[in-house]
This record gives structure tokens, sequence and C-alpha cells, in this order.
């Protein structure tokens, strides 16, 4: 019925905690098909993590669509088979599961459209597709959450700011200079809820000062494709320094990514993995972050992306 291609993403980008994030370019794909018995809900993954990710009800993308769609609304002719390829890593700090909860809320929205526009799949996509239907989508993505800088750029690309206000969250896409980024996996558990939960729950005027103004210089930054400008502006004093001490390996990665040649380096969302900007060698980057975790006895993958400034994207398919 319908395919969906949804971009991985690097949130906080230093100092702009739960408020920036930019889309890169690798995608997972997720399809609904309408086939077997009415009722059933069956889920299959190929790529990334799919051997541990729960293949029924349980799985994050099914899971949303049931939460998120009316009995009535169910189809009563079919059930519902989805089948994910997750290219982007599991637990990694680049958004999979943003792009989970993103993928059930379009699904339940085209579920809702199918109802309305039963034998018309042209306005069912055109309805998915539509502006107010992604705006909301959006909405109750950052709802589900709890903060944007993952679903706002997976959802429209590029370089987003989403200041999560308590009823209307605004979100912007913003301009910026092309942009190459090495990203370093390690092969470490580190869950965003035990890295949110972790961080302290106060910080101090001083360090908020320090975090507003850097992260106002990222965005400049970025927006000017002023490196040296990045260098001095990617410096966190909120989340970073806690979270950087409980993932071995995360320190000398970054330096070593630095004495490479890159010219800033942030821990990508809430981690474990970090996040390189560099221009060139971003092989002899890689390699050195890859180095960096294995002094703790940590493997590690990395990934050379571009930054895109294309977010979600729906197609049609064949049910
Ligand atoms: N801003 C969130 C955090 C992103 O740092 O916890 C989670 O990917």
């Amino acid at each position: 019925m319908i395919r969906l291609h949804i971009p991985a993403t690097s949130a906080n980008l230093g100092p702009g905690f739960d408020c920036l994030g930019l889309a890169l370019d690798l995608w997972n794909t997720f399809d609904l098909r309408l086939a077997g018995e009415p009722g059933e809900i069956s889920v299959t993954s190929e790529g990334e993590g799919s051997k541990g990710l729960p293949q029924g009800r349980q799985n994050l993308v099914a899971r949303t669509l049931i939460d998120e769609t009316w009995p009535g609304i169910m189809p009563s002719d079919a059930g519902i088979q989805i089948h994910c390829h997750n290219r982007i890593p599991v637990a990694s700090g680049m958004g999979s599961s943003s792009t989970a909860v993103l993928a059930g809320l379009v699904f339940a929205s085209a579920l809702a459209a199918r109802a309305l526009h039963l034998g018309e799949p042209e306005k069912v996509l055109a309805e998915v597709q539509s502006p107010a239907n992604l705006d909301r989508v959006l909405s109750r993505a950052i709802k589900l959450e709890g903060h944007g800088d993952n679903v706002g750029p997976a959802l429209k690309g590029g370089l987003v700011l989403v200041v999560n206000r308590e009823y209307d969250p605004v979100v912007r896409n913003i301009d910026f200079a092309d942009l190459k980024a090495v990203v370093c996996v390690p092969d470490y558990n580190f869950l965003t809820s035990e890295a949110r939960a972790m961080l302290p729950g106060e910080v101090t005027r001083t360090d908020a000062i320090h975090n507003i103004g850097h992260s106002m210089l990222v965005v400049e930054a970025l927006r000017t494709g002023d490196k040296k400008l990045l260098a001095q502006a990617i410096s966190d004093r909120i989340h970073e320094p806690t979270r950087m001490a409980l993932i071995p390996g995360a320190h000398e990665a970054k330096r070593g990514a630095l004495a490479e040649g890159a010219h800033a380096v942030a821990l990508s969302g809430a981690g474990p993995g970090l996040i390189a900007f560099a221009d060139d060698d971003h092989l002899g980057i890689g390699m050195a972050m890859v180095h960096g975790f294995a002094q703790s006895g940590i493997k590690a993958r990395y990934w050379t992306l571009d930054a895109v400034r294309q977010g979600l994207r729906i197609e049609s398919v064949a049910s």
C-alpha cells in the first residue's frame, strides 16, 4: 500500500540539547501492506538489529500504529503486514527509534485516509502526504518522544530547530551549507532513557548561558559553513560531560578524530555514537575513532554521511 523512507538524524549537535537536529543520508524503509486475515498484524525486519527487534504487535512501528488507530479504522477486509528495512544502527544515537515512531504514525494516518477513500489509492496518498497531515504526525511524534530533535529532522530533513512548548511545538528548518560527517558507533549498550535519567536535574546559570550562546553559534556556523566557528561552537555543559564519562573510549575516540583533522566532534544524540564533522580524510577520522573505542576494548563501526535536505518520503506500492 505505502512505503516510507526516513533518514537517520543526529540530535543535540553539542550544546543544542533537545532543540537541534540534523538529517543524515542513511535511510530506513518501511512498507505497509494489507494482506492476510483481518485482525492479524505481522512485522518482519531485515538489516540493522533485525534479530533483536520484536516481530509482532510489540514492535515499535506496530505498537505506535495500534495505539494511534481507532479500532473502527482498522481494515475489516485484510490484515496488516509491515516490513522494515533498517539501515540505521539501533540504539546508536542516530534516531532509529524515531523513524519507527514516525512510520507507525504515518501508517495510522494512511489507514484513516483509506477508511475514507476505499478503492482510491491516489487520494489516500495525497492525504497522507498533505502538509496538514505531516504537521499532525510531527506534533504527535514530538509528544510521544518528549523532545523533537530527532523526529523533527527525520520528517522535515536538513537542520531543524525544535522548541517544545507545552501545547504547540515550534519547528523550523534552518539553512545550512553542505556538510559531511563521520558517525562512529561503539558496540556498547547505552539506552537513551538511561542516558537521560543520569543527567543532573539542574544546571547552573553559568552553564545555561554557555549553552545558549554556543547553540546559537552552532546554528550560525552550520548556516555559513564556517568550520572554524563550528570548532569553537560545539561545546556543551548540560549533557555531554555526564554521558561521555559513561561511554568507554568516547574521549579517546573524540581526541582521535580531532587529531586526524575533524573540525568538531559531538555526541550524536544521547550517544553512544559520536559525530565528527570533516570535509576530508573521512577514512582516517573513522579509523581513529574506531581505534579510540578499541583502547577500551569496545568494537565500533563508522559511517561517512552527508547531511540531507530531504526528510521523510512517501510512495505508493502495490498492495
Ligand atoms: N535530545 C535527546 C537526548 C536526543 O539527548 O536525550 C535523544 O536522541
